[in-house]
């Protein structure tokens, strides 16, 4: 296979104004979201503090491993968004994800994007990257963009769909050519075990960060085969690749690109079950991680039909979760059936992050990782 050249840049070229990544802007909202994770540490009461919104169902890619969905077809209007961002605003929200299908197609993301501005809350996104050059006015105004990537173009392409892999890295490379910050998301399959090395030398190259992710059971989308066959790789397999990327992170010319916290990738190397499995609140591994699961107590997912999930994990799962619908059922009532669930944990490492911010051994790790992106040369003055 002929492999493609990769684009140059210059890591010094100077920066164009971003609206969103401020210097200030950066710590003012991560000192509203740190003082509602802290008054929850303090008084346990679950409640919305981060929210992550799909947008919507539709999506330009059919990654066979996706796993958001069950209908694609009804997205809540710009409106209908709107009032949740309020809603969830005033319930505490400090921090909104924007994913789906892909969000840069929903027809007005930018209203949303220019509402989250002006409440000057976190706002997240994640792409596949096809849009972003068309969108580029819009994502300066985000806190902080996601862009996936499983690797080379032979992994990536493999994973996400002929050519795919160009898109992203085009993506990438006009994002910090235009001076915004960029975090690669990479979904650990079967199929790019060996890309950690491909994914480092790419964030030292473009002054990138990126988190690495363990797949986890997929939806709808998926398609022409089992997962068993085309994504699942032997638990030892995952075992491997994290002890591999902990490692590096002991390099310091690593260190500050692996978001992946020391704790989470611990705790993948010793979980319990086959690392797609639940673990439930009966099982005989409940005893493995006993914190209550930041997912479904201040983090939770609103569908694009409106459905609140405590997490995209329980999507098509009805025998785990039947979810409640904001406009159907009411906002109380829809968050306050994710309360009690039956998982205790599991090996998605969002959840794993997230329970640990705030405590004690995040205070240890987590606040020297947001000063160094408030203070680097990534986010301008
Ligand atoms: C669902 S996508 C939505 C945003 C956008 N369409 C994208 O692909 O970046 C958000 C992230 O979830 C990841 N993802 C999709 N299916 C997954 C699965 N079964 N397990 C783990 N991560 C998955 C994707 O690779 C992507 O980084
Ligand atoms: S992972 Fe993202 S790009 Fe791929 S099918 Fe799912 S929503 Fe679309």
């Amino acid at each position: 296979m002929l492999i493609p050249k990769l684009p140059s840049f210059d890591t010094n070229s100077p920066k164009k104004p971003v609206l969103g990544y401020t210097k200030y802007r950066f710590l003012s909202q991560r000192a509203k979201l740190f003082w509602k994770l802290l008054e929850y540490r303090l008084t346990n009461k679950k409640h919305p503090i981060v929210a992550n919104l799909f947008v919507t169902g539709a999506c330009n890619l059919s990654c066979s491993y996706c796993y958001p969905g069950d209908d694609f077809s009804i997205d809540l209007s710009v409106d209908q968004w709107k009032t949740t961002i309020d809603k969830l605003y005033d319930m505490g929200v400090r921090f909104f994800a924007i994913a789906g299908g892909e969000p840069l197609i929903y027809k007005n993301v930018e209203a949303l994007v220019d509402y989250l501005y002006e409440k000057n809350v976190i706002c997240q996104m994640t792409t596949n990257g096809y849009l972003v050059r068309q969108k580029i006015d819009m994502i300066r105004k985000c806190s902080m963009l996601y862009i996936s990537l499983d690797g080379n173009k032979e992994a990536h392409d493999f994973n996400r769909g002929k050519d795919s892999w160009e898109k992203a890295i085009d993506a990438i490379v006009y994002a910090r050519e235009e001076g915004i910050p960029v975090r690669t998301n990479f979904t650990v399959t079967k199929n790019n075990l060996d890309q950690i090395d491909y994914m480092l030398d790419l964030a030292i190259k473009y002054d990138l960060t990126t988190t690495f992710t363990p797949l986890h059971e997929g939806g709808e989308r998926g398609k022409e085969d089992t997962y068993e066959n085309m994504w699942w790789q032997e638990n030892e397999h995952t075992i491997q690749f994290f002890k591999t990327l902990k490692e590096k992170k002991k390099d310091p010319r690593y260190a500050k690109l692996i978001t992946n916290g020391d704790f989470a990738m611990d705790y993948h190397i010793n979980y319990p079950k086959p690392h797609h499995e639940l673990i439930m609140k009966t099982d005989k591994e409940a005893s493995y991680y006993t914190k209550p699961c930041s997912f479904g107590s201040f983090y939770f997912q609103v569908a694009n039909n409106g459905d609140v999930y405590p997490c995209g994990i329980l999507w098509n799962k009805t025998h785990l979760f039947t979810p409640k619908n904001i406009f159907r059922d009411g906002f109380e009532e829809a968050f306050d059936n994710c309360y009690d669930l039956k998982c205790q944990s599991c090996s998605f490492s969002n959840p794993v992050e997230w329970n640990e911010v705030a405590t004690a051994r995040w205070f240890m790790d987590g606040v020297k990782s947001s000063w160094h992106h408030a203070m680097s040369a990534r986010i301008p003055t």
